[in-house]
């Protein structure tokens, strides 16, 4: 299938519309906040985490940044198709900027975005009832215990998945849960990894819940107090389950 052009125009005004704008030494004492309070989070108990991102949501909107953004969509873009009707699930969306603008540029297609966040639900609708957005639906609900009955999702997402959330594992045994079954339905996911960590870490990690990595797309390098991460695009298909022997 064709591959949708990235519309990097219109990106970028989209981005400016909905990314404040910070000066680079106020972005870096607000990510080092946002880093002290998420410390040790995926330990604590549901209660807590949801008070702490609800708690977050206006630190979280301010460290939005339209560069990484822009990196982001044009790897998303390049890799990814969504055909008319498709069903999309966007896990953990925040404010849901970047997942967002692909909403608007598959307007035929279905996006449900979870987030089990009050606070953060309330800015991503405020994008969306100012973009006048129609195919997006957002649903309150932790990855542990979705609420969502249907589970044939054709797409599954997630966008700015940290380590702890990763190793966690509950975000990527619920996309598999959520997948179809489908030739074609993929299971996409941007996430940063601590350099000294081993890329093969993360890669284990998806795979041992059922996926197959298809691609691995390194997009940018950030350092966050003397830090540095490596941010990646990964696509998955959902690995064939073995034919059970008689
Ligand atoms: C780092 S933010 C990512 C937001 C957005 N996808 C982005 O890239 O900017 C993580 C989001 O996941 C949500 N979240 C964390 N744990 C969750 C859980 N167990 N169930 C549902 N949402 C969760 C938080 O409320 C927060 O909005």
């Amino acid at each position: 299938m064709k591959l949708r052009r990235f519309d990097r125009f219109a990106a970028r005004q989209f981005l400016k519309r909905h990314v404040p704008e910070s000066k680079p030494a106020e972005l870096g004492q607000k990510i080092e906040e946002l880093r002290g309070r998420l410390y040790d989070l995926e330990t604590k108990p549901k209660n807590e985490r949801i008070r702490i991102w609800n708690e977050s949501s206006g630190l979280l909107r301010a460290i939005q940044m339209r560069k990484p953004a822009l990196r982001l969509l044009e790897e998303f873009f390049r890799h990814v198709q969504l055909k008319p009707l498709s069903r999309a699930l966007f896990l953990c969306t925040g404010p849901a900027v970047a997942e967002t603008f692909v909403a608007s540029k598959f307007p035929r297609a279905r996006f449900t975005f979870v987030d089990f966040s009050e606070r953060m639900h309330k800015l991503a609708n405020g994008i969306i009832e100012q973009e006048g957005l129609k195919n997006v639906r957002l649903v309150f609900g932790d990855i542990g215990q979705i609420p969502i009955k249907e589970k044939s999702h054709d797409f599954v997402c997630a966008f700015g998945v940290s380590l702890p959330q990763l190793e966690d594992s509950r975000l990527v045994r619920t996309a598999r849960e959520m997948i179809s079954e489908k030739p074609d339905a993929r299971f996409a996911m941007e996430f940063g990894r601590p350099v000294n960590i081993p890329l093969q870490h993360c890669m284990r990690l998806i795979e041992s819940k059922g996926f197959e990595i298809e691609k691995n797309i390194p997009i940018y390098r950030t350092i966050l107090k003397d830090m540095a991460f490596d941010v990646y695009f990964t696509v998955a298909k959902p690995a064939q389950l073995r034919p059970k022997t008689l």
